[in-house]
């Protein structure tokens, strides 16, 4: 297929979770070496682009999240040398590689903090947020933090408070001081030079908040049977403020310096806001803000519908939308959806127009592992206990094969492995033509063949009660995609002249099938159908 789209427009992103990817030297925990030798896996799937989580000197209060050190590697993942290797093996491979970046707060212990802590009148002081008390005596306002407690921490030694956004070994940094900016730009331009393609952007709707510090309201919707602390109220001065757009507009001119080089972002805000990120033709700024809207909407076709509808209908022109349903924060895709829809959400995520990433783990239909209590690690579960929050579950090791440790590691993994790991692994469902791997790997390859599924044109089209359907169409070809979300067989009968043949179904036959108009969908089952 030629295709003059980017490589970020028509590739697939895999995240990877670094610490139980592949373990290469034995510890237990995965690491940069056994990334690279995992590669053939990735290139066999048919991945185009890795986006790694970090892999930079932690004292892991936050699992990688909280960085002492920006250009270096911490030792548990490997050297710089392993690094630059694993560069270059997936350039090799034409695959890309997009780094994590942690631009809103670095760990307590990155010297920048420890001097700006050091004193007031330290010349660092102010590439954080210090704020003397509020007129109570108590923190400067009311802002909460994202793992739970206040979002401020008091400092004996120098008498204010700093703010943190997450934990409070987490401190925000201050993006109104320009040397912060020219030192975190530094740094981008360190991991550039060494050739990668792009950097996905954590936290990126918290870089900037309000200068007054206002208190943010109420959240009059809130349940604390349901949700963590933090949405007690809603971060409407501490989060999302628009001098976040100008700084990205200057980092989207840094990437572009260096090439065909883009950024990803997380960003937790409801489509209407989400678009901003993407800036405007004058001042572009986020090629792919990574939106959740998948993994928020109650899996249900109409409610699918609306949002797919609602992101479509915002984006600004030319901007190219981009799609997950599952990620290292977040409940398993399998666990959520049961693991009967595990086929038509892969469908879906990889022929809505947009970039897809898939997250390590999900293509073998992995489920979320539990963890005992005296082994949860993740501190957002141990601030917010019994909310179901915590992230072990999802970040379990990856089971390769039926050997010890499932192929995983010589030892004892820092997390356990999924239970079925004997039957799901990765080896196991290469060997199986009908499992789940092999259907992504089969997917995989039809989207790259079909330019009506990468780089197509979408629509949304009425094929009966219980389905999702759309067309993806691009010049002469297209694609009808119909998934049936129900347990029970549902009758696929779209409006307008519709004839074709199948060329896939969930279920792995159906292959050639003329559709005339009208079929019958199994329970869970998804079909594309070439018409024309
Ligand atoms: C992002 C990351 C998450 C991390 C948090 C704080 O949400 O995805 O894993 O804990 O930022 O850096």
């Amino acid at each position: 297929m030629i295709s003059t789209a980017n490589w970020w427009e028509t590739g697939v992103i895999y995240q990877i979770y670094p610490r139980s990817f592949m373990d290469g030297n034995g510890d237990g925990v995965g690491d940069l070496a056994g990334i690279t030798r995992r590669l053939d896996y990735l290139q066999w799937l048919g991945i185009d682009i890795l986006w790694i989580c970090p892999v930079f000197p932690s004292p892991m209060a936050d699992f990688g999240y909280d960085i002492s050190a920006y250009t270096a590697v911490h030792p548990l993942f490997g050297t710089m040398a392993e690094f630059d290797d694993l560069i270059a093996a997936a350039h090799r491979r034409d695959m890309r590689i997009l780094l994590d970046f942690v631009p809103n707060h670095t760990s307590e212990e990155h010297p920048w903090f420890i001097e700006s802590r050091s004193s007031r009148d330290n010349p660092r002081r102010d590439w954080y947020i210090w704020r003397d008390p509020g007129p109570n005596g108590g923190p400067p306002n009311n802002w909460l933090a994202n793992f739970g407690g206040i979002a401020w921490e008091w400092d004996e030694a120098t008498e204010q408070y700093y703010y943190h956004a997450y934990l409070k070994q987490q401190p925000d940094l201050n993006w109104r001081n320009a040397e912060v900016e020219a030192a975190m730009f530094e740094v981008m331009r360190f991991w550039l030079r060494k050739g990668i393609d792009g950097f996905r952007l954590d936290a990126i709707w918290h870089l900037a908040k309000d200068p007054l510090l206002r208190n943010n309201p109420p959240n009059p919707d809130f349940d604390p049977q349901r949700q963590r602390s933090y949405d007690a109220l809603r971060e409407i001065f501490s989060a999302d403020h628009p001098d976040i757009h100008p700084i990205l507009h200057r980092m989207r001119r840094l990437v572009e310096e260096f090439g065909d080089k883009i950024l990803l972002g997380e960003i937790y805000l409801p489509p209407e806001r989400l678009v901003a990120y993407y800036g405007s033709p004058r001042a572009p700024e986020l090629h792919l803000p990574h939106n959740f809207e998948l993994i928020f909407t109650p899996w249900r076709p109409e409610a699918l519908a609306a949002t797919i509808r609602c992101l479509e209908d915002q984006l600004p022109e030319g901007a190219w939308p981009t799609w997950l349903l599952g990620n290292h924060d977040r409940p398993r895709l399998a666990s959520r959806l049961g693991p009967a829809q595990t086929r038509i959400a892969a469908m879906l995520l990889l022929t809505l127009r947009g970039t897809p990433t898939l997250y390590q783990g999900d293509e073998l239909g992995i489920e979320n592992v539990p963890v005992p209590k005296e082994h949860i690690l993740d501190p957002w579960e141990k601030n917010n206990p019994g909310l179901g929050l915590g992230r072990d579950p999802v970040r379990t090791p990856m089971p390769w094969d039926e050997s010890a440790y499932a192929g995983f590691s010589r030892v004892e993994p820092w997390l356990p492995l999924n239970q079925d790991w004997p039957q799901r692994n990765v080896a196991a469902q290469k060997k199986d033509r009908g499992s789940l791997l092999m259907f992504y790997r089969h997917l995989l390859d039809l989207r790259r063949s079909h330019a009506a599924l990468t780089s197509g044109n979408f629509r949304l089209v009425q094929a009966g009660d219980g389905l999702l359907a759309y067309l993806c169409e691009q010049k002469r070809e297209r694609m009808l995609v119909a998934l049936n979300f129900e347990k029970d067989k549902k009758m696929l009968r779209p409006t307008g002249n519709c004839l074709g043949r199948v060329v896939l179904s969930s279920e792995g036959d159906r292959k050639d099938e003329i559709f005339s108009g009208q079929a019958r969908l199994r329970p869970h089952e998804g079909l594309i159908i070439r018409l024309g």
